[in-house]
């Protein structure tokens, strides 16, 4: 079987990559291939909740250049069909043509609340249909935005973004996380609720407590958060390495900071993703650009 998912944002790549980084957490050794804005794998992996920028997730049933060379499935009960225009090309009436097709004696057309979704994507070159498994509620991602959070900072992460660099780490389940410069805990939180555990270190103790607090709030009660400065930070033991360098006014920080995390890393066995404000620091170059607004673009570097 083949699973379709149609990624969300303005980065494909990176999109591309958080799919990759979760197949790689879910002990899948396979690269998901994509074709704009759909990317597929062969693999059936579970914890689909974990994706930061995917929409949904369907089966795929066939795929044909035009609407009619479609094959179709059987199916009981209330279906609808939906379009998902993933290029710039339109199809007219899509949905009808291929609910005509569908419509059988054993089934009827519900378009409020139908048993089965069929979804119809529309590429530049071919058309494919897939039945959906999961509609991904990314609204959820708000419940945890900063304002939410009992303890917020101006220098929090967005969830999603911190969500993002966990899946690109790749850790596990059950695998051990540490954030050096863990702020308020957003990346912790994104860590923690995919399962794995979580370890943070800041020198500000109102960011240690606030930290504590936040995770909390979103159920993550096993966590061990310390008052530390980077230079007395120990990395053994923990399976990755992600954090967000400070940078800016909004955080407070020491001048070695990001030369002594750099350091750090050169040591490390595990994989280590973290963001910065700069395209390159200590002889490494940024793997993605993400546009924050209009004053400040930030980088990520998977090292
Ligand atoms: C950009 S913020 C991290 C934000 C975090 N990802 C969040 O979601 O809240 C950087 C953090 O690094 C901490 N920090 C700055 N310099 C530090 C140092 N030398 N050692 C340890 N922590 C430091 C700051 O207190 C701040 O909380």
């Amino acid at each position: 079987m083949t699973y379709i998912y149609r990624l969300a944002g303005d980065d494909l790549e990176l999109a591309e990559a958080d799919l990759n980084g979760f197949l790689e957490s879910q002990k899948i050794n396979e690269e998901a291939s994509r074709n704009g804005r759909l990317a597929e794998t062969e693999s059936h992996p579970r914890q689909l909740k974990r994706l930061a920028l995917v929409h949904e997730v369907s089966e795929k049933i066939s795929e044909a250049s035009t609407v009619e060379e479609l094959e179709v499935e059987e199916v009981e009960g209330s279906f609808a069909v939906r379009k998902e225009a993933v290029a710039d090309r339109e199809i007219e009436d899509i949905e009808g043509l291929i609910g005509d097709e569908i419509k059988s004696e054993e089934n009827e057309v519900d378009l409020e609340n139908p048993d089965t979704v069929f979804k119809a994507y529309v590429l530049d070159d071919r058309v494919v249909l897939g039945r959906q498994v999961l509609d991904i509620d990314r609204g959820l991602f708000r419940k945890r935005s900063n304002e939410k959070r009992p303890f917020s900072s101006p220098v929090s992460m967005d969830p999603v973004l911190a969500r993002v660099l966990v899946n690109l780490s790749g850790v596990k389940p059950g695998e051990h996380v540490l954030d050096p410069f863990c702020g308020t805990g957003g990346i912790l939180i994104e860590a923690g609720l995919c399962g794995v555990g979580v370890h943070g270190r800041d020198m500000n103790n109102e960011m240690v407590e606030g930290a504590e607090e936040n995770l909390e709030a979103y159920g993550i009660i096993n966590h061990d958060i310390q008052e530390k400065e980077i230079s007395r930070v120990e990395t053994d033991g923990y399976d990755a390495l992600i954090t967000d360098l400070p940078y800016g006014k909004s955080s407070e920080m020491t001048e070695d900071a990001v030369n002594n995390f750099v350091d750090l890393i050169e040591e490390f066995d595990g994989r280590v993703v973290f963001m910065y404000n700069e395209a390159s620091v200590g002889g490494l170059e940024a793997d993605f650009e993400v546009y924050v607004h209009k004053n400040l673009t930030r980088y990520i570097f998977i090292h």
